[in-house]
C-alpha cells in the first residue's frame, strides 16, 4: 500500500497515528506530497480526483480517501484492540467525536488557507471571525465533555488529539488552552502516546 500524505497535514497525521497504533506501518510505503488547493500534486490527483491527502493506494490499484475511510479500512487489517468500536453506543461516541475533530480541522485548514495563501487585501474578516467562533464552540464543548473520555483510546479521542495538535502547530497564538483547563490536562496526557509523539506535525 502507498500512502500519499504530508508531515503538516492533520488528516494525514490521523492516518499515521492509526498506522502506529495498529502496527501496520511496515505494510505501507509513505509518499510525502507538497500541495495546496492552488497547486495540486499530479500523483495525488491520479489516485484521488479531489486531489486531496491523505490518499491510500491499495495493491489492487484502487485508492481510498478520505482519512475516515482510510482509518476504518486500516482498523480492519489488524488483530489488536479496535480503534473503531464495532457497534452500539461506543461506536457512535467514537464516530461522533471523530466528526467533531474533523469539523475543527476542516475549519482550521480553511482558515490556514484563507490567512496564509490568500493575499491580505482579499481576506474576508467576517468569515475568518465566524470560522474562529466555530472552533471555539467546538473546543468549549470538548472542555465540558473531556472528563468523560477517561482513558479512552479510539478513533474519536485520537482524532481530537490530532485536531488540538494542529491548533498548536498553526494557531498557537490563539491559545486554545486558555479557559479550558480540563481539556488541556486531557490533551497533555494523551499527547504522550508514542503514536502521537512520533507524528508531531512539521
Ligand atoms: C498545512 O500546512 O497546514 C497543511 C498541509 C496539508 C494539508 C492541510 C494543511
Amino acid at each position: 500500500m502507498r500512502l500519499h500524505t504530508s508531515p503538516a497535514s492533520p488528516f494525514g497525521r490521523k492516518v499515521a497515528v492509526v498506522l502506529h497504533e495498529t502496527g501496520l506501518w511496515p505494510k505501507v510505503e509513505r509518499r510525502d506530497a507538497s500541495l495546496t488547493p492552488l497547486a495540486p500534486d499530479a500523483a495525488v490527483c491520479a489516485a484521488n480526483p479531489l486531489g486531496k491527502i491523505p490518499c491510500l493506494e491499495l495493491d489492487d490499484g484502487s485508492a481510498l480517501y478520505d482519512s475516515r475511510v482510510i482509518c476504518e479500512y486500516l482498523d480492519g487489517l489488524h488483530d489488536g484492540p479496535k480503534l473503531f468500536p464495532p457497534s452500539g453506543p461506543a461506536r457512535f461516541a467514537a464516530l461522533g467525536l471523530q466528526a467533531l475533530a474533523d469539523g475543527i480541522l476542516d475549519t482550521a485548514v480553511g482558515l490556514r488557507y484563507e490567512t496564509f495563501l490568500r493575499p491580505e487585501s482579499l481576506r474576508w474578516r467576517e468569515w475568518i471571525a465566524a470560522q474562529k467562533a466555530k472552533i471555539d464552540r467546538a473546543l468549549d464543548r470538548l472542555e465540558l465533555e473531556c472528563e468523560g473520555f477517561a482513558e479512552r483510546v479510539d478513533i474519536g479521542t485520537l482524532a481530537i488529539a490530532c485536531a488540538l495538535g494542529y491548533l498548536d502547530f498553526r494557531f498557537a497564538a490563539d491559545r486554545w488552552r486558555e479557559g479550558r483547563p480540563r481539556l488541556a490536562v486531557w490533551e497533555e496526557r494523551i499527547a504522550r502516546r508514542p503514536s502521537l509523539l512520533a507524528t508531531r506535525p512539521s
